[in-house]
């Protein structure tokens, strides 16, 4: 390999360096011939470049090229030359110049492709995943890894610039209740004792200030065992952060110029700060979603007022109950068809609402109606025509879209069909980044299934002050002093104040249903510390994966992880999750059982 071995790579010749010998190794990326003369295009991470052999070589060096195959890993020795003015190539950075070949190694070869590798793979995401190694071999996967390595040494740089310590904590962890479902590790030396791998590293980053460390950082793994879907993986990436003697407004600022140098520092974006700030109570009421896409404004109003003295009785019951009736304006979907109405109303039936009403706004006397309104429940807002279209701000063209029901499913369900929309009218321009903090959630929710109070982040957020008091009386109306930050119908990041008296974790831990003997033994070691002068502290974590899907402009995280799972937690180049030898199993005292319908 010594006298092989590359003196530059594919992407930096240029004219300048006419004359020059050099030596490539690469792969062969195209190889033609052009009547005996032989084009072979050699690729590696920094781009491409052109080598030629010439009809006049030997003939056993034309053999060897002409015998080259794609992915051929090779080494190349030649002499830099420019090329004809005509055969010039301003679409490649080192178009102006090729290599005139002199020796040609075949370093390894390469099988029959399953896919071509191209800029952009074109097979199917299976087939991708299972030969991830080529794939990572296109120009878009390697442009997408070379974003996800620029945007955590910027994080890494911003962060240990303002006095942070990158920790690492344990990924076996003890199994604690902290949303979704754990991964388990059986222990060998504890037999039938479990470890499980962190949903986060919450507890540890919160045990760090108790620690002192005052500023803690990690690019930190979680494990989570829940549906994949397109921004969710089994294991994925946090920006794990905590620091102590800090309220939200720290931790506001100091994301928002992280934010700001990261992407000023790899995408030369400069992005507005401060952020946009909503209440959640705000996002639902607006967007319907507490992680809404403000590239498009598009809000849903209330139509409580005029709804009530509409001659339907959809809406003025639901009102009777105490419900809410709510409108969206689709600007100049007028045009929209039964079936496409339909469609947007199964949307709103996936969020619970029991059916959406519409009604097209024409010009007053066109010929619709003399009122300007037209079909769906038109006929039920015959005295209120003027006054409907005048406070939704509607104008001819545009479609009306209500749902009438109990104020959260009203808003989700428009929320929906607002998104949806979004979509099908490609309504956000998809260059722009809309960062929002939702800020005042809720502290508790209402699990309808199991009939009790669950923390609505994590169980260790701090209440607001005001209502400490009333929290045991009334836990639907606590507020928290947590936060997310969502971008363009994302939520990128999540964090909060924490509880740091084990009084009031107490106090938390029983809303949930843990008493105090169930809140020793689960987190007893957290409680314990607590009692030590536990500082004030708060933190937040950015998911890396959905940082780098939307500023590679990507759907889905797999495109941004270098090995992925597919949708079902499964990895198809290493076929894993896979079984184990019954050894293993014995020594762990694991036996398998079959399920009961196999
Ligand atoms: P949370 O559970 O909201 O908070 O997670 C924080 C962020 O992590 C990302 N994320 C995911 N990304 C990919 N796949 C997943 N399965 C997945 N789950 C979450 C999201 C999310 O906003 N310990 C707290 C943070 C804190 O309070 O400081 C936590 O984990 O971008
Ligand atoms: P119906 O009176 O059931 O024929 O419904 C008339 C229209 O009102 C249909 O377009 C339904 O989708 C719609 N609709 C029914 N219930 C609701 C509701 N709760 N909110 C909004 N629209 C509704």
């Amino acid at each position: 390999m010594e006298s092989f071995k590359r003196t530059v790579t594919c992407g930096e010749l240029r004219a300048s360096d006419a004359g020059k010998s050099v030596t490539l190794n690469a792969w062969v990326h195209r190889n033609r011939d052009f009547g005996g003369v032989q084009f072979i295009v050699l690729r590696d991470r920094y781009g491409i470049v052109q080598a030629v052999v010439d009809a006049d070589a030997s003939a056993q060096l034309k053999q060897l090229a002409a015998n080259l195959k794609f992915e051929y890993c090779v080494a190349v020795l030649g002499r830099v030359r420019t090329r004809p003015s005509d055969q010039i190539n301003k679409d490649m950075s080192t178009g102006e110049i090729e290599l005139a070949v002199e020796q040609l190694i075949v370093l390894n070869a390469c099988d029959v492709l399953p896919f071509m590798i191209d800029d952009v793979s074109n097979a199917n995401e299976e087939l991708r995943l299972k030969y991830r190694y080529l794939d990572l071999r296109s120009f878009s996967m390697q442009r997408k890894l070379k974003l996800r390595h620029d945007v955590t040494w910027r994080v890494r740089e911003y962060l240990v610039n303002q006095g942070f310590f990158e920790i690492e904590t344990p990924t076996l962890i003890r199994s604690t209740p902290e949303g979704a479902r754990d991964y388990l590790v059986p222990s060998r030396i504890h037999r039938g004792s479990f470890y499980a791998l962190p949903q986060s590293p919450q507890l540890y980053k919160q045990l760090l200030m108790v620690g002192g460390m005052d500023k803690y950082f990690q690019i930190a793994r979680c494990y989570r065992d829940e549906d994949a879907r397109g921004d969710r993986q089994p294991e994925f990436t946090q920006v794990d952060i905590e620091m102590s003697y800090v309220g939200r407004e720290d931790i506001f600022a100091l994301m928002e110029g992280m934010f700001a140098h990261v992407f000023k520092n790899t995408l030369n974006i400069d992005l507005q700060i401060p952020f946009r700030r909503l209440s959640y109570d705000q996002a639902i009421e607006l967007y319907g979603s507490d992680k809404p896409d403000l590239r498009f404004a598009w809000e849903i109003q209330d139509l409580a007022s005029l709804a009530a003295k509409s001659s339907f009785d959809v809406f003025t019951s639901t009102l009777a109950q105490g419900g809410s009736v709510k409108v969206l304006v689709a600007k100049n979907c007028g045009t929209y068809s039964r079936k496409q109405i339909t469609d947007l109303e199964d949307v709103a039936k996936t969020y619970r609402a029991k059916g959406l009403a519409w009604i097209k706004v024409g010009e007053a006397g066109s010929g619709l109606d003399s009122s300007g309104l037209d079909g769906g429940i038109a006929k039920f807002f015959t005295t209120q025509a003027a006054d409907l279209i005048s406070s939704t701000g509607a104008q001819a063209g545009d479609l009306l879209l209500f749902v009438a029901d109990k104020h959260k499913v009203a808003c989700s369900a428009l929320g929906a069909v607002r998104a949806r929309l979004g979509k099908d009218l490609n309504l956000a321009d998809p260059k722009a980044f809309a960062f929002a903090w939702i800020i005042d959630f809720p502290l508790f929710e209402y699990n309808e299934e199991e009939k009790k109070w669950d923390a609505a982040h994590h169980m260790f957020s701090m209440p607001q002050e005001q209502f400490l008091e009333t929290m045991e009386s009334d836990p639907g109306a606590v507020k928290g002093d947590l936060y997310d930050l969502v971008c363009n119908g994302y939520e990128l990041a999540s964090g909060s104040i924490r509880i740091n008296t084990p009084e009031l974790q107490q106090r938390v831990f029983n809303i949930v249903g843990f008493d105090a003997a169930e809140g020793q033994k689960k987190f007893g070691f957290l409680l314990d510390a607590f009692k030590y002068g536990a500082p004030p502290h708060g933190g937040i974590a950015p998911g890396l994966d959905r940082l780098i899907m939307l500023m590679a402009g990507e759907s889905t995280i797999r495109e941004v992880i270098a090995f992925p799972k597919n949708t079902n937690a499964y990895s198809p180049m290493d076929d894993s999750p896979a079984g184990v030898d019954q050894q293993q199993l014995q020594e762990l005292g694991i036996k398998i059982q079959a399920r009961e319908n196999d």
